[in-house]
């Protein structure tokens, strides 16, 4: 397994946030991790992400508990992009996108030309060439999320973990991120609230109060049941003219 959680808890101030989340991810998938407002969900990939240090349980890292690992033993495995980010103030473009390739520059290893090359590519990934001048705070939301998104990709982790990742995007950039997300020949963990966004994902995890309810298949996984029982709402699944399904919600009265 390229990336578990075993009984992962997390507690702050005596009150626990997050209770006994078992988790195996495989190499290659995406998992898509869907629940409510406060159900868990950063908190889980923050612990993934090995930010926050869990109360009990571990992560492990491609069988490496990740706890013995270094800051950039991990870099060089796992990107982050975070919910709510921290802010690049002082920063162009390229230089936030740069600092993605931290984990693998040393003092035998100084910057090259590689990763020049690796950043111009991340930025292009995200459709943000052309914009590598400017400053972070000239930036609108959707923009500065997809910066964010790049400087991940310039990590070249073999784990990308996306909290959220399509928020401030528009229609085509939420589906041009998710489509190069799962094209990706990599391992991606992303917090979704869109369940239709979730149903393209290889499985879904599903946080409730948090714990992980469930993990399967999109099909095993949303349930009309599950729906109701989970997100407090009903919802009915519509055929499209391709054979796929939509699901649409309505408010319980
Ligand atoms: N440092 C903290 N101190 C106190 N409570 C916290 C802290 N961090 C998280 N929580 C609480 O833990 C719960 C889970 O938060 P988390 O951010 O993981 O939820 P989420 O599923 O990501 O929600 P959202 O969909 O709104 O992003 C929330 O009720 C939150 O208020
Ligand atoms: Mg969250």
């Amino acid at each position: 397994m390229i990336l578990t959680a075993e009984k992962l808890g997390w507690k702050v101030r005596g009150i626990s946030i997050l209770q006994n989340v078992s988790l195996d991810v495989e190499e290659g998938e995406t998992l898509g991790l869907i629940g409510p407002n406060g159900s868990g969900k950063s908190t889980l990939l923050k612990l993934l992400a090995g930010i926050l240090t869990p109360s009990s349980g571990h992560v492990s890292l491609q069988g490496q508990a990740m706890a013995r690992m270094s800051r950039r033993q991990v870099g060089q495995t796992l990107a982050f992009v975070e919910q709510q980010s921290d802010t690049f103030e002082r920063l162009t473009v390229r230089d936030a996108v740069e600092l993605g390739r931290t984990a693998w520059l040393s003092a035998l290893r100084p910057w090259s030309a590689e990763d020049d090359r690796i950043v111009r590519e991340a930025l292009r990934q995200v459709d943000m060439s052309g914009m590598e001048k400017r400053s972070w705070h000239t930036l609108s939301g959707g923009e500065k999320q997809r910066v964010h998104i790049a400087r991940a990709l310039a990590q070249q982790p073999k784990i990308l973990l996306l909290d959220e990742p399509t928020n401030h995007l528009d229609i085509q950039h939420q589906l041009s991120i998710l489509g190069l997300v799962k094209a990706l020949p990599i391992t991606s963990v992303i917090a979704l609230h869109d369940l239709n966004q979730a149903m393209t994902c290889d499985r879904i995890g599903v946080m409730s109060k948090g714990t992980l309810l469930a993990v399967g298949t999109p099909t095993e996984i949303l349930t009309l049941d599950l729906i109701r029982d989970v997100f407090g709402v009903t919802a009915r699944f519509i055929r499209d003219t391709d054979g796929s399904h939509l699901i649409r919600f309505q408010s319980i009265q």
